[in-house]
């Protein structure tokens, strides 16, 4: 796969105007969501609830792609049409979530590591057959009492690039994830110290993995306040907060950077992208690719009448992705 390739792939997904909706919840977290509003977690279910969201009419207007779960990239629309080719046929980017979660990092408590890289080769080359073009990983890091670790940090990059380099070997663009958590009552400069020494690490073992950057997308958490921290922050020093965390740790040759919402409001979650592209112009497109801000919404409609409530959840999905698709033109202004 030429770098080439890999490189229009990228840009494409930050297209101006574009982002990603996140449907790649794992069998588990699917679980977790569905309990909330009691729905019962089967795989039929799961499948109809994929194919609400990926055929929504008129959301690919906003949206250059969507990651999938592994269940989700082998199964089909209720007419029989593989969501792959469903998506490529609608102009969007099939993308898949490649890591295994976090687990537990032995030595050192509170803190995990995502594992998955043992075979990933072989299944990397499966979903570039299935149609997959770019794959995710995420890793997950926890601010609290001393932590996070540097060791938490270093194991976390090095799988991330790891995971990267393998991806481009396979003809897929890889999304790299380091989620820093919003759990907690640490403030936001506490965020951005931690933003910035992972971004940096992030970006040092991409190098030692001749991992190419014009061939990779970011997708990052903002700079916030935790969840329990006193003091909130305002959308424009998210916005400043983040921007500057970015331009201090992320080479400008990146093609795109996409934002995850990690439990931020609907709106925060937009008003926060359109903010950040106000101020620009930045050194790289910005765009979302947000799984609750783009699908809770849809979720509690169907929830209540999957029947009646159909085209309603779709319209709402097709309203998330319009308002996140000029955020990331700075056009949004809610
Ligand atoms: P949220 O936008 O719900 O954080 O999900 C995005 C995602 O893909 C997390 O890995």
């Amino acid at each position: 796969m030429s770098i080439e390739q890999l490189a229009e792939t990228a840009r494409a997904m930050v297209a101006p105007g574009k982002g990603i909706i996140a449907i790649d919840e794992s069998s588990a977290t699917c679980a977790k969501r569905f309990a909330g509003v009691g729905i019962e977690n089967t795989e039929e279910n799961r499948r109809a609830y994929r194919e609400l969201l990926l055929t929504a009419p008129n959301a690919n207007q906003y949206l250059s792609g969507a990651i999938l779960f592994d269940e989700t990239i082998r199964q089909s629309t209720r007419s029989g049409v593989p969501f792959a080719k469903y998506m490529a046929d609608n102009g969007m980017i099939p993308g898949i979530k490649v890591d295994k979660g976090t687990h537990a990092l032995a030595g050192f408590p509170g803190e995990v590591v995502t594992e998955g890289l043992d075979g990933l080769r072989d299944r990397l080359a499966e979903y570039y057959k299935l149609g997959a073009r770019f794959a995710k990983w995420r890793a997950v890091i926890n601010i609290g009492e001393d932590i996070p670790s540097g060791t938490c940090i270093e194991a976390n990059s090095h799988a991330l690039a790891r995971y990267a380099a393998l991806c481009q070997e396979q003809g897929l663009v890889p999304m790299v994830e380091p989620e820093v958590i919003m759990d907690g009552d640490h403030d936001i400069e506490t965020c951005y110290e931690v933003t910035e020494v992972v971004l940096r690490s992030l970006f040092d073992a991409l190098y030692n993995q001749n991992v190419m950057l014009e061939g990779t997308i970011l997708k990052a958490s903002m700079v916030v306040p935790g969840k329990g921290c006193e003091e909130q922050a305002s959308v424009e020093e998210v916005a400043e907060s983040t921007l500057m965390c970015l331009k201090s740790a992320v080479p400008a040759i990146l093609p795109g950077i996409v934002f995850l919402s990690g439990g931020q409001s609907d709106e925060d979650a937009t008003a926060h992208l359109d903010a950040m592209n106000r101020m620009g112009p930045n050194p790289w497109p910005l765009s979302f690719s947000y799984g609750r801000a783009m699908q809770q919404a849809a979720l509690k409609l169907w929830a209540q009448d999957m029947a009646g409530n159909y085209a309603k959840a779709q319209q709402t999905v097709f309203e998330r992705a319009k308002a996140n698709g000029l955020a990331a033109l700075g056009q949004w202004g809610g």
